[in-house]
């Protein structure tokens, strides 16, 4: 069976992760949120005192953590285990200071070569769901699917929100919205790879979706793209 590349694009919080870890396990195919590798790094130089603001220290961090996303090792709601030289990230990666200067680290040009790189090499062989906010555009130009997810402001920051809660962390829907709102920001006006949908990308906007519908949605164009590759090999 021909196993196709699907590229998934769209802001903070708008449901990319959900529904492409659900597609891709729909698939059988190979499910990667590379916003956890921007996030490693960010965790990294944060851990080892590296000063955001020193690209080169923070690019050399970036070429040389090794990232690991393998399935998860603890039930505690995780959907993979993220390892950095080893060590088990999973949570850290989401807390405050990550949140706030994840998108700086993530607009150095090489921190993105070295993570495009990786991203490249793990898609290769196709049967691969990416998530992220460059990958329609710039790291899988080739996908065969490319979709741009989109939400409000006030539903994406209700959603993170949310998402904090369950996790027993203390914060008020204004920190999440002012968080969410910097970070589109900062990640649509970068220099390199800024978020856009690719010119082919399909845009579909979640507000007032449910996930099973999106999930519906978005099923019914991967299939119909899997059954034109196969046609056409
Ligand atoms: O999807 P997320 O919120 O976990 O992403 C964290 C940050 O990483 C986001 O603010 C921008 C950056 N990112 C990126 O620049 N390119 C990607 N492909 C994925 C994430």
């Amino acid at each position: 069976m021909t196993r196709i590349k699907i590229a998934i694009d769209g802001p903070a919080a708008s449901g990319k992760s959900t529904i492409g870890c659900i597609l891709a396990e729909k698939l059988g195919y190979l499910y990667l949120d590379t916003g956890v590798m921007y996030r490693a790094v960010t965790w990294a130089a944060l851990d080892r005192g590296v000063p955001i603001e020193d690209e080169e220290a923070v690019t050399r961090l970036a070429e040389t953590v090794t990232i690991e996303v393998i399935p998860a090792t603890v039930e505690d709601g995780r959907q993979y285990s993220i390892l950095a030289n080893g060590r088990d990230i999973t949570w850290e990666i989401r807390s405050p200071d990550v949140n706030r200067y994840v998108s700086p680290v993530s607009a150095y040009q090489g921190v993105r070569r070295a993570m495009t790189q990786q991203q490249r090499r793990i898609a290769r062989d196709g049967g691969v769901v990416m998530v992220g906010r460059d990958i329609g555009t710039v790291v899988l130009p080739d996908a065969e699917v490319k979709l741009y997810l989109d939400a409000s402001l006030e539903e994406r920051s209700q959603r993170r929100y949310l998402e904090y809660q369950q996790r027993g962390q203390c914060v008020t829907i204004d920190e999440v919205r002012e968080n969410v709102m910097l970070r589109d920001r900062i990640d649509s006006t970068r220099d390199t790879a800024p978020l856009r949908p690719a010119e082919d990308a399909i845009v579909i906007d979640t507000t007032s979706m449910s996930i099973t519908e999106v999930v519906e949605r978005t099923e019914a164009i991967v299939r119909a793209a899997i059954a034109a590759a196969e046609k056409r090999d």
